[in-house]
């Protein structure tokens, strides 16, 4: 391989997956899983096999279904982890097992309330266990940016030892320098010269927004994986955004010299998918895939634009497959012309799948004149929300004037198929139908976040909403599109309190509540 080709590790689907109010279900992993493998990834981080039956079921089919990239299932150095790691990624084509455990003093006096030497003992352990099932194994320090780095490279040398492939260096609480985070590998490839013949990666928390730079360092001192999210995502500030760092990469690769296998013109629909599926909105400045990323407002930089694109950008829109998509259906096309244009887009629509989103889109192309790529793109994500054992929402009615409180009325299809009827008189038309669905369901679930966005340009433009609430002390998120806001909204509160009701019932099964666990290993 070329010594300068740079391995693209992706964990929107674990550590982007643990940010707070995430809640997505086997089919939207399963297809943000393939979209991540049209972008050309060569590593998914599937998920945490062992958190719950959940993770375990989303990890198992990703192995068993995406082609392409390596699948890595997550394992505390633990047997049962392990274990469980490696029955979940068995049918992929080139399954992982990543093993971690924490090198620093703070971790390992406080959290695992262990010893330096039991530590040692469990990455062997873990290691060799993990390496009777699988070649390829991946083994973290955790919090090794605040760790010591001679006893760090001790632990390192074992798991090298034991066969691990790829050795992955976590600035877990996202704490380094880049010079800092640098020179540390640096120093760990002296004490390890062994290191060389491994992968080195790197992992970066983005708390003091240096995710990226000190990922950018780990690559120029030897470095050849970076682990990385889409939009960033990740524990607490995310981790470094997958579409920074590829873009860094390829943009400055005159002065850098490294490349990646990431097809970039898959990076816009990939982060709007991933925004989508997670109710994560993209901050409208965000580099790469902000909405403002490629505008211009001052004249000064329009007027330069338009005389040669070069002089105020440093890429190109099309690079990042934000421009030349001219895909547009409209009321007379038929169902074939939608599975081409589906296709074009990358989903893969058959049967009653195809009929359900046939009847969506005739439905938006009714209200609305064009339905653009970005359009099916919000319809077919949309409709891949409703699983099995949840709320639908059957009709409604809404009275809203300005002389007195609006009210509305709805009526739920229950996950046991029963349909129940409530009404609320509320404070705006949005708070009266979110009632008016409590009151239905008799759920007493209360609103967190709620978001309106229009989803391309123009009148009719399609609107998504976005829902995070909380039931019983679990939080989930929800999402619905229609042209019909007060629609929208509706269809994202159902849908957030059918996962919040799952996460419910998952917490209060015995074995899940056993099966539940955080990233706190013990040794
Ligand atoms: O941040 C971290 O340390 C992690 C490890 C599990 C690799 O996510
Ligand atoms: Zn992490």
């Amino acid at each position: 391989m070329d010594p300068d080709r740079v391995i693209i590790f992706d964990t929107t689907l674990r550590d982007g997956e643990q940010s707070p109010g995430i809640s997505l279900n086997t089919t939207e992993k399963l297809e943000i899983a393939n979209q991540l493998a049209r972008l050309g990834v060569d590593v998914i981080e599937a998920g945490f096999p062992i958190a719950s039956p959940g993770d375990f079921e989303a990890v198992q089919a990703i192995a068993r279904e995406v082609q392409g990239p390596v699948i890595a299932g997550l394992a505390r150095a633990q047997a049962p982890d392990i274990e469980r790691a490696a029955e979940a990624v068995r049918d992929a084509e080139r399954p992982r097992i990543h093993t971690f455990i924490s090198t620093s003093d703070i971790h390992i006096e406080h959290q695992l309330q262990s010893t330096r030497e039991d530590v040692k003992g469990a990455a062997r352990a873990a290691v060799a266990h993990a390496k009777s099932f699988v070649d390829d194994v991946e083994f973290s320090p955790m919090d090794a940016t605040r760790a010591d780095a001679e006893f760090t490279a001790e632990v390192l040398q074992i798991a090298i030892d034991e066969g691990a492939t790829t050795i992955n260096i976590p600035d877990t609480v996202g704490y380094a320098t880049p010079d800092e985070y640098a020179g540390f590998l640096r120093r760990l490839y002296e004490l390890v010269p062994e290191l060389h013949g491994v992968v080195l990666s790197v992992h970066c928390h983005d708390d003091l927004g240096l995710a990226v730079a000190n990922s950018l360092a780990g690559v120029r001192a030897g470095a050849r994986q970076v682990e990385c999210a889409i939009n960033g995502i990740g524990e607490r500030a995310g981790n470094a955004s997958l579409e920074e760092i590829v873009m860094l990469l390829e943009t400055r690769a005159d002065h850098l010299g490294f490349s990646t296998g990431i097809v970039t013109r898959e990076i816009a629909r990939t982060s709007r998918m991933v925004s989508r599926l997670t109710g994560y909105v993209v901050q409208p400045n965000k580099a790469i895939v902000g909405r403002n990323a490629f505008a211009h407002e001052s004249g000064i930089h329009q007027d330069g634009v338009l005389k040669e694109r070069t002089t105020f950008e440093i890429m190109d829109a099309t690079t990042i497959g934000l421009e030349g998509n001219d895909l547009v259906l409209g009321k007379h096309s038929g169902r074939h012309a939608l599975r081409s244009a589906l296709e074009e887009l990358g989903f893969r629509i058959d049967g009653q799948a195809l009929n359900t989103a046939f009847k969506r889109f005739k439905e938006i192309a009714d209200r609305k004149k064009t339905v653009t790529a970005m359009d099916l793109e919000a319809l077919v994500t949309d409709e891949l929300r409703d699983e099995l054992r949840s709320y639908t929402l059957e009709w409604f009615d809404v009275d809203v004037s300005n002389r007195r409180p609006p009210h509305a009325r709805v009526a739920v299809r229950t996950p046991d198929d029963e349909q129940v009827v409530g009404d609320f008189t509320g404070d705006g038309p949005v708070d009266a139908i979110f009632r008016a669905i409590n009151a239905a369901t008799r759920r007493e679930a209360r609103l967190r976040e709620f978001r309106i966005d229009a989803v391309t340009g123009g009148q009719d433009a399609l609107g998504e909403a976005s829902v995070v609430l909380e039931l019983a002390g679990q939080s989930a998120s929800g999402q619905g599109v229609s042209t019909d806001i007060i629609e929208a909204a509706a269809q994202a509160y159902v849908r957030a309190l059918s996962n919040a009701e799952r996460k419910v019932q998952a917490a209060a099964e015995p074995e899940a509540a056993t099966a539940e666990v955080e990233l706190t290993p013990t040794p």
